[in-house]
């Protein structure tokens, strides 16, 4: 069976202290002391990580690592920090198992690197998107926030973890980040009032002070200048490799992507800022609540907080107890110590506010939190730590680390044995050290260290760290753990190690002397009431918030719990929650006492490999077995390795993982079968399973892919199948109309070229007979040219058409030639001819085809005054007489109706009117206004008679109408209409044509008949009487019509 492995190739000595050989103390640190020689500051215990403080960067934490790491089984390449986060996230992502990260170690040891980096590196490999990015950038710098407010440079560590940590980072199904939560564990608020020598108080006041601007500084009414504040210890306000003001701008950062609002990062450095200024407030006996401090001044300025109520709570003390009130005056000394009470408290509630906002802002939102989440938690608590002087805050540090020693022994080391016992597995005892004895000597409810302290608290009388004290002198002086000078126990009388305030406990690192001093006072952790109500009354919101049993209207005078208490029941809370996990460990372990590279002391290294159990681990570890798991999920898992179990195993599981082991031929030494489990005792077996299961899977995945591939090509060959019947049948369906589209294309395609070759033999002929075509058309004009007709308009004549084709030209020539000849004579009329053809049109359509006699006036031009009257003397006085100018004058014949008779008279029309006058003396016989005129009658035939018919009623009506006779009848009735239609009354006069019509005379009317005869008086048309009431006028017949123009 030959695995290959990185962590067995090329390795500096051994990367997993289960295969050293031969296991003793000393080839355990000589293997630790090779391996950190050669930067390799990891090493396994099985599947524990000892990780060794380098105190320098090394180029382990590339992307480049992250990706080696990623995906690879824990035992593939050499030990990383990096493999366990792996293991323990996917076994989270894929197995569903809740994880833990455990990291331990004493102060300095860099368990809050170690912590920093498997966050880093979950982040790395987990899910990608806008959303789990934002997440991922919130819980990563949630560190720098809390590292600035709860760490501090001690002697052991430039940046330590001065309160517990613990995060639960939650993750979906898919493994993605959703958010978390923190929780923190009793932050060492001492530091804030009092730092030992050498050491620093929390970052963030030395930060504010180099890192914030000009502005700032003058906004909340500080210094830049640390010697000038009293909280702040000088000797060391400089850390070499510390950057604050460059750190205090990753802080305000870090703080703007957790989600804090510009204003609230303004009242969290205005808080710090008052702790600063509180810490400067001085009280002397004589003037202490005068309101002249200028501290006290500033501070409540910045808080919001009347000055007077500040002094005053800082003068008096005031204790209620049954409804009573009792004030006392505070001296110096309790004013001194109210002032630093109150900046502890500020300071601390402050923190777990801090705390509080940034579960804000990464908690999994409302929508998420309904379904079930992985979780990964990351352990980093204060390590355990032994300084010259130990006070409160070390108890319950070192008890802290008391009870992840417990855990990690109840995990790894009891519960492993426990579980061989349980298994039946052969197993022979490992001894070790269980340090259940001390957490009991602390936390034991009945005679505990703890419960001994908080039963002095609340004792009523007088109550001191000295009583206190004498109390445990009593109560423990029979522990084997516990030694005090002043004890029962007689062997530690002549101690001088042991001074008698303190009291010594041997922890499982070693023993811890405790002043005893103050622990009374930090237990109760008590503020004055007078104080808490004067925060509540300050006009700042994150004050009022700190501070909510300052509200007078809550006053609750029960005891809050002691500080002790709230520690051991968080503690509690932790144990609890970190069982339910799967848990990971990782043991750091500091190489120096000097924060030195390179610098590897063996004895600080034995003692921390001795009390951390790290012997009886790897001991436990080689007697046992690497890797167990209950027999179904390692068939379910393993069961492709064997044709046997592939597919499905029909029997007990346990059988199923014998046939399959014995199949696989592993060794017989290499496993066990338990009652529930299978035991695999070298990782390099389980190994060997998963690089199987790994092979087989790839078989497995072309195996599929290879059946898909079949599967999918014969699918589509049975579609194509399918689909070329329906097409056929398609086809046939159509071809036989396609066959008649495809004809008739055809028949139109030889009709198109048909039509092309005969455009073709035509434009041939064309082209030959063109010539002759050209000749025959010249022949045509010229001759046409020469045979033109005249211009008269009435000419008819055209000559006669020479070609068969030319016959549309021909007439449409006659016709253009007709038209322009006529514009051509029309062009030459003056004005006056125009005006006489104007009449002879207007005479046209009056009389045309409606009077015989208008045929031959056609060619009889009107000449309108015939008589010449104007020229003529003879008329002077008869043309003076006229109204107008004489529009015609000429001679008629009035007929009489007595005989029928005519006799000549003078007939003028002027514009107005109508004047009948005597031929001979010119005298005017009747005058008639047009306007009196309804009608003319003229009949039908060739006569010249009409008859002015009068409007009846009218002035000239009196005379009756007048039968007349005129030579120029056809000019005369025209004028008449037009100058009827000229006036300015538009009123046309009727002419009425028509062989029979009725004449007024005088009192009668008479009818005037035409007929046709033979006159007496040869050619002209005579007129007798016939009786009182008819005359009739005889006319020749109707001469032929001559042409009209
Ligand atoms: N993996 C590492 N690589 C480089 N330097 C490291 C590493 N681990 C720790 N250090 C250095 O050691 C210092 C102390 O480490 P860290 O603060 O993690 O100790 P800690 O165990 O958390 O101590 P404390 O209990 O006091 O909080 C770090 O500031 C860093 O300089
Ligand atoms: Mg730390």
């Amino acid at each position: 069976m030959e695995v290959k492995t990185s962590l067995l190739d090329n390795m500096i000595g051994v990367g997993d202290m289960v295969l050293l050989e031969p296991l003793t103390e000393d080839s355990f640190l000589e293997n630790l002391k090779n391996r950190f020689d050669h930067n390799e500051i990891y090493t396994y215990i099985g599947s524990v990580v000892i990780s060794l403080n380098p105190y320098r960067s090394l180029p382990i934490y590339t992307p480049e690592k992250v990706e080696e790491y990623r995906n690879r089984n824990f035992y593939e390449l050499s030990p990383h920090i990096f493999a366990l986060a792996d293991e323990a996230y996917r076994s989270l992502r894929d197995q569903d198992k809740d994880q833990c990260i455990l990291i331990t170690g004493e102060s300095g040891a860099g368990k809050t690197e170690a912590s920093k980096l498997v966050m880093s590196y979950v982040a790395a490999v987990c899910g990608k998107g806008q959303e789990v990015n934002k997440v991922k950038e919130q819980l990563l710098q949630s560190n720098p926030v809390l590292e600035a407010f709860g760490n501090a440079k001690t002697v052991r560590n430039d940046n330590s973890s001065r309160f517990g940590k613990y995060m639960d980072i939650e993750f979906d199904f898919k493994g993605d980040p959703l958010g978390g939560v923190i929780s923190n564990y009793l932050l060492e608020k001492s530091r804030v009032v009092k730092q030992p020598r050498g050491e620093r108080n929390f970052h963030i006041f030395y930060q504010l002070l180099s890192g914030s601007s000009d502005d700032t500084l003058k906004k909340l009414k500080l210094d830049r200048d640390v010697g000038k504040y009293n909280y702040l210890s000088l000797d060391s306000a400089v850390v070499s490799g510390l950057d604050d003001a460059a750190n205090f701008r990753t802080v305000r950062n870090a703080m703007q992507i957790v989600g804090f609002m510009e204003d609230e990062m303004q009242s969290v450095l205005e808080l710090v800022a008052a702790v600063l200024k509180l810490g400067n407030i001085e009280f002397k006996p004589e003037s202490r609540c005068n309101g002249i401090d200028e501290n006290l001044k500033e501070m409540c300025e910045l808080l919001g907080i009347e000055q007077s109520v500040l002094e005053r709570a800082f003068s008096y003390r005031t204790v209620e107890a049954k409804m009573e009130k009792v004030s006392t005056t505070l001296n110096v000394a309790q004013a001194y110590y109210a002032r630093d009470a109150l900046a502890k408290n500020l300071y601390s509630r402050l923190f777990s506010w801090l705390i509080t906002r940034i579960n804000g802002s990464i908690k999994v939102s409302n929508a998420q939190a309904k379904t079930r989440h992985k979780v990964m938690g990351v352990l980093d608590i204060y390590g355990f730590e032994i300084f010259e002087d130990n006070s409160f805050e070390q108890f319950i540090i070192n008890y802290c680390n008391e009870k992840l020693q417990q855990i990690f022994i109840e995990l790894t080391l009891r519960e492993e044995q426990e579980e061989y016992i349980r298994e039946g597995i052969e197993w022979t005892n490992i001894e070790y050290f269980n340090n259940a004895i001390i957490c009991d000597l602390i936390e034991n409810n009945k005679n505990g260290i703890l419960a001994m302290l908080d039963e002095e608290c609340l004792r009523p009388g007088t109550v001191t760290d000295e009583t206190f004290l004498d109390k445990l002198n009593t109560v423990c002086a029979e522990h084997q753990h516990f030694e005090s000078r002043l004890s029962k126990n007689s062997k530690f009388l002549t101690d001088h190690s042991l001074p008698h305030n303190c009291f010594r406990i041997q922890h499982y690192a070693g023993k811890v002397l405790y002043g005893v001093e103050s622990f009374v006072d930090k237990n109760n952790d008590l503020l004055y009431r007078d104080l808490s109500q004067a925060m509540y009354k300050a006009n700042h919101s994150l004050i009022k918030q700190l501070f909510p049993e300052g509200n007078p209207a809550k006053v609750n005078l029960k005891r809050p719990p002691t500080a002790g208490f709230q520690f051991k029941a968080s503690v509690g809370t932790l144990m609890g929650n970190l069982q339910t996990k799967n848990p990971n460990y990782i043991r750091c372990i500091k190489p120096n006492d000097k924060k030195a590279s390179h610098v590897f002391t063996e004895s600080l290294v034995r003692h921390q490999l001795r009390y951390l159990g790290l012997m009886e681990n790897v001991r436990v570890r080689r007697a046992g077995y690497a890797f167990r798991q209950p027999y179904e999920p390692c068939l379910e898992r393993y069961k492709m390795l064997c044709k046997k179990t592939w597919p499905h195993w029909r029997g007990p599981a346990r059988e199923g993982v014998e046939v399959l082991l014995t199949d696989l031929q592993v060794p017989a030494e290499e496993f066990s079968y338990g009652r529930s489990k299978i035991f695999i005792r070298n990782p390099r077996t389980l190994f060997f399973l998963e690089e199987k299961r790994k092979q087989c899977l790839e078989d497995l995945a072309t195996l599929i892919q290879k059946i898909y591939r079949g599967w999918k090509c014969r699918s589509h060959f049975l579609l194509l199948k399918k689909s070329q019947i329906v097409v056929a049948a398609w086809y046939r369906r159509y071809s036989v109309r396609l066959l008649a589209c495809a004809r008739k294309l055809l028949r139109e395609l030889k009709y198109q070229k048909r039509c092309e070759e005969a455009a073709t033999t035509i434009a041939a002929y064309w082209h030959v007979n063109l010539k002759s075509v050209c000749d025959q058309m010249q022949k045509y004009f010229v001759g046409l040219k020469n045979n033109m007709p005249s211009m008269s308009p009435v000419d008819k004549s055209w000559p006669a058409r020479p070609y068969l084709f030319l016959d549309g030209a021909h007439a449409a020539l006659r016709r253009i030639f007709h038209l322009w000849r006529c514009k051509k004579y029309r062009s030459q009329f003056t004005e006056e001819k125009k005006a006489v053809y104007e009449e002879k049109l207007e005479a046209s359509e009056l009389f045309k085809d409606k009077k015989a006699l208008y045929p031959s006036s056609v060619s009889q031009p009107f000449k309108g005054d015939y008589l010449e009257i104007n020229k003529n003397p003879k008329f002077q006085k008869l043309n003076s007489a006229l109204d107008d100018k004489v529009l015609l004058a000429d001679v008629v014949s009035k007929i009489n109706r007595a005989n029928g008779k005519g006799s000549a008279r003078i007939f003028l029309l002027t514009k107005k009117s109508v004047v009948l006058a005597d031929q001979k003396t010119g005298q005017v016989k009747a005058s008639v206004v047009l306007s009196d005129l309804a009608s003319v009658s003229v009949s039908t035939q060739t006569d010249g008679f009409f008859a002015l018919r009068l409007k009846e009623g009218t002035a000239s009506a009196v005379k009756g109408d007048f039968l007349l006779s005129s030579e120029h009848l056809i000019e005369i009735i025209t004028k008449l209409h037009r100058v009827g239609a000229a006036n300015a009354d538009k009123e046309k006069i009727n002419v009425d044509i028509s062989d029979e019509f009725l004449v007024q005379f005088k009192h009668d009317k008479v009818c005037v008949k035409f007929i046709q005869g033979s006159p007496k008086n040869g050619n002209n048309a005579s007129c007798k009487r016939k009786n009182n009431r008819l005359l009739e006028v005889s006319v020749p017949n109707t001469p032929s019509t001559p042409s009209t123009p």
